[in-house]
């Protein structure tokens, strides 16, 4: 697709649903008595698997208006599907469905794309494992396709029935949210007490709010969530808050994109999420809160940002899970900044949806940015004019995004190899952009 970025942005958006949260809501609606409504769904590929899998697995979704409503059919009432479970292009998907797949009394596999199976599994598999959990992976490397067998839990039993899991103290180590929530799923299922995961840093908490207040007993002491086992989980209508990580996009491109102004409506402010409005700030960033309000228990705003002149400025330590997946547009801001940015502590960058150093700095130098690749980031050499190039997303949509921003700030047009893949987590990502665009 070849974007032209020859504009100023102005006007307004209201950015889609939260990917995290929405993903969540399928996952946990699906195992909680009743029905669940949800207004603001994020419709994307992504969590379109994850609708796919419960469905497969006998939970009926249903579409009325622009609500969807999951007919939950409890902890224990999910059925056997007759194939394999296609999690797609979402490590998310995978990574929380098999702790809720480890503690069934059938078996399954999950697979997913050619992205998705290159990517680490033993991460979950480990702390599973440990719990009882049957489970391994097809190829014997630790990727996908992974199939779970019924482990039972030898003579224990919760509440009357026959225990699958038991319940461990798991301390994981990485800041993973995917992996803090599929033990924290996995815990609802296992006998012997709570299950505890202590992480090096706090990940997002989306599951920990949501499982509360679906009614679980979980809790939180410093690093530390704690959940007990078999729960009585309840339908809730929810309101999913738009995405920060969406959002993201048009924050960066307000900034660097001379003369522009846009007001950007419902964005997700979960503490755990925003990292990139400190970032963005601390860098020179002009970006205003208009207003604030709860947008089904998660704190939402609305912005007004306006371009800026950026500074460079080094990014690591526990600043990091918050901004793990604006990382590439961040890189983006940081070719427009004066002076240097140093990105360090985001080794988990390199097992995202692509590897997210290596694709970053090629196609940055691409456009003739300063750039050099580490072990756990990058450095970023900013402020020198960008130009016209063709830059390979490898079928990442935050790398697609990323590059759309990058057109902007530069003024110039990009040809962006496999933008289609934005429909990952922002179907109408690129109508939204020109939707704003004003020519100079
Ligand atoms: C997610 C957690 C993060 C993030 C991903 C979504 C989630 O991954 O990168 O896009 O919804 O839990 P990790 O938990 O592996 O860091």
């Amino acid at each position: 697709m070849l974007v032209s970025g020859k504009s100023a942005l102005h006007g307004e958006l209201i950015v889609p649903g939260d990917k995290s949260i929405s993903h969540r809501a399928i996952m946990i609606g699906s195992i909680a008595n009743g029905d669940t409504r949800i207004q603001g769904l994020l419709e994307s590929e992504d969590c379109v698997s994850t609708m796919e899998c419960f469905r497969a697995m006998g939970i009926e979704i249903e579409y009325k208006g622009d609500m969807i409503i999951v007919h939950g059919k409890g902890l224990h009432g999910l059925k056997q599907p007759a194939r394999t479970l296609n999690a797609g292009n979402s490590g998310t998907t995978t990574r929380l469905i098999s702790g809720i797949l480890a503690g069934q009394s059938f078996e399954t596999i999950i697979d997913g794309d050619s992205s998705l199976r290159k990517r680490p599994m033993k991460r979950i598999v480990e702390p599973l494992t440990k719990m009882g959990a049957d489970i391994r992976s097809l190829s014997g490397n630790d990727r996908l396709p992974l199939q779970i067998r019924p482990a039972r839990n030898a003579d224990e039993t919760i509440q009357g029935k026959s225990a699958i899991l038991k319940a461990v103290h798991y301390q994981s180590p990485v800041a993973s949210a995917q992996v803090k929530s599929c033990i924290l799923l996995a815990g609802m299922y296992a006998s012997g007490g709570r299950t505890s995961v202590t992480e090096p840093v706090r990940s997002r908490d989306h599951t920990e709010r949501m499982l509360a207040a679906f009614g679980a007993d979980i809790s939180v002491e410093g690093k530390t969530v704690f959940i007990a086992p078999e729960p009585k989980l309840t339908g809730q209508s929810i309101t999913v808050p738009g995405d920060i990580s969406s959002a993201a996009y048009f924050i960066a491109a307000g900034l660097i994109t001379p003369g522009s102004e846009i007001l950007i409506r419902n964005v997700g402010m979960n503490p755990t999420r925003n990292g990139i409005l400190q970032v963005a700030r601390t860098m020179g960033g002009d970006i205003s809160v208009v207003r604030t309000y709860d947008a089904g228990g998660e704190p939402a705003a609305d912005l007004l940002v306006r371009s800026s002149n950026l500074s460079g400025m080094d990014i690591g330590g526990e600043i990091i899970p918050s901004l793990i997946d604006e990382l590439p547009v961040i890189a983006v801001m940081a070719a427009f900044a004066k002076g240097t940015t140093v990105i360090r502590d985001a080794a988990e960058l390199k097992v995202k949806e692509s590897d997210r150093i290596a694709v970053m700095t090629d196609n940055l130098r691409r456009m003739g940015c300063d750039v050099e690749a580490t072990e756990d980031g990058m450095v970023i050499h900013g402020g020198a004019p960008l130009h016209e190039a063709t830059v390979e997303t490898h079928l990442d949509h935050r790398i697609a995004m990323s590059f759309a921003v990058a057109a902007m700030g530069a003024g110039c047009s990009l040809n962006i190899l496999g933008a289609e893949c934005v429909n990952i987590s922002y179907p109408g990502f690129f109508e939204d952009l020109s939707a704003l665009c004003r020519p100079i």
